[in-house]
């Protein structure tokens, strides 16, 4: 189902407790996330979701997705 985490990701979270965990969530999509990251948080509702970044279109312009993601993990460091 679109907009949905896949059966890779749930598969993943049945399978680890990552209750109390820090987890930092990282979206690609071709269109706007719509309910997306909230259905992924519904997910893991005992971790703590220490960021989250969502790339739309991730291709079009590498250069620009490459600053965001360094950026991002940069917060994640520190
Ligand atoms: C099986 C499959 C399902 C996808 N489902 C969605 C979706 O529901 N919503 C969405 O915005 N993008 C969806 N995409 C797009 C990808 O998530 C991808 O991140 C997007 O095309 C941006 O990457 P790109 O810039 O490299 O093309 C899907 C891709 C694949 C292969």
């Amino acid at each position: 189902m679109g907009w949905s985490p896949s059966s890779a990701i749930r598969t993943y979270f049945a399978k680890h407790d990552l209750s109390g965990k820090n987890v930092a969530l990282f979206f690609t999509l071709g269109n706007n996330p719509r309910g997306a990251v909230d259905k992924t948080k519904k997910l893991i509702p005992n971790s703590i979701v220490v960021g989250e970044l969502v790339l739309v279109k991730p291709s079009s312009n590498k250069d620009e997705t490459k600053k965001k993601i360094y950026e991002w993990c940069a917060t994640l460091k520190s």
